[in-house]
């Protein structure tokens, strides 16, 4: 008889059921072993290795500069560390953008090299025939609509997008057509909740918002902040569970007077 418990498994149609369940879905995002095995252990249903490494993880100011090699590492070491939750990875700045070839082999890159369940891809309409293709493949494909950060020079600002009509209306057209070409879920970043609201019905593809309401069918946010691990990004969306940040440096700080000290390591730490 095997004693082995079967883990239950998250996959892109227990987020379907989800949705059709009116049960909310929950992610997170994560970039490296430790965190993903706590966030998975927790009982997390998705999580998101978005290129927000490129602003957490390396310090640049914006998505633009983490390459796809890069992308592979995180998802490799987030891989190593799940049992059961849906593991997506965000297809870069410039690994999709050019053409649909290019697009398949980022995402078939993603797929070979590190295990994950399903890629994640900013853009509407411009984007639809590269998410056909990557979906014909076999690969799962997740939108994202809004705030699209790797088109941040496009925007010029990180505020709420889709305010006005006509870019509402548009984003409204593009989330049915992300639907139609496949996407099994689309991400809603930094739009009004009334508009996401509209378009989380309209859907029969789950929708996961940061900044985008309570109406959406999941929520997403990012360790670091969520955590309070970074200190100087509070947008109005975002609820801070802890505050690492002040946690870490008095820990570290009572370490370093401890070292100084003599204190550290006693008769007990020692061999
Ligand atoms: O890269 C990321 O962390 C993301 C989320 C903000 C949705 O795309």
């Amino acid at each position: 008889m095997s004693v082995n418990k079967e883990v239950k498994r998250i996959t892109t149609h227990t987020l379907q059921k989800m949705k059709s369940n009116g049960e909310k879905i929950s992610m997170i995002t994560a970039y490296d072993f430790s965190f993903a095995r706590i966030f998975d252990a927790a009982g997390i249903d998705v999580i998101l290795v978005g290129d927000s490494a490129s602003n957490v993880m390396a310090g640049h100011e914006t998505t633009l500069p983490i390459t796809l090699d890069q992308m592979i590492y995180h998802a490799q070491s987030v891989l190593r560390g799940i049992h059961r939750c849906l593991v997506v990875v965000d297809l870069p700045f410039g690994t999709y953008q050019s053409n649909s070839d290019i697009a398949l082999a980022s995402a078939i890159r993603i797929m070979k090299e590190t295990g994950a369940h399903a890629i994640k891809l900013e853009g509407g309409e411009e984007a639809v025939e590269s998410i056909k293709r990557i979906v014909h493949a076999g690969i799962p494909v997740m939108g994202h609509l809004g705030l699209t950060p790797q088109s941040i020079y496009k925007f010029g600002t990180y505020t709420v997008r889709a305010k006005e009509e006509e870019e509402a209306n548009k984003l409204k057209k593009d989330a049915l057509l992300l639907q139609e070409a496949g996407c099994f879920a689309t991400v809603l970043e930094k739009i009004p909740a009334i508009l996401a609201k509209e378009v989380s019905e309209s859907l029969h593809i789950p929708t996961i918002g940061i900044g985008a309401g309570n109406a959406c069918d999941g929520q997403v946010l990012v360790m670091h902040d969520m955590l309070g691990i970074n200190t100087e990004f509070k947008p109005r969306f975002l609820r801070q569970y802890l505050n690492l940040h002040e946690q870490i440096t008095g820990a570290v700080q009572q370490y370093i007077g401890d070292v100084k000290s003599g204190d550290f390591p006693n008769e007990h730490e020692s061999y």
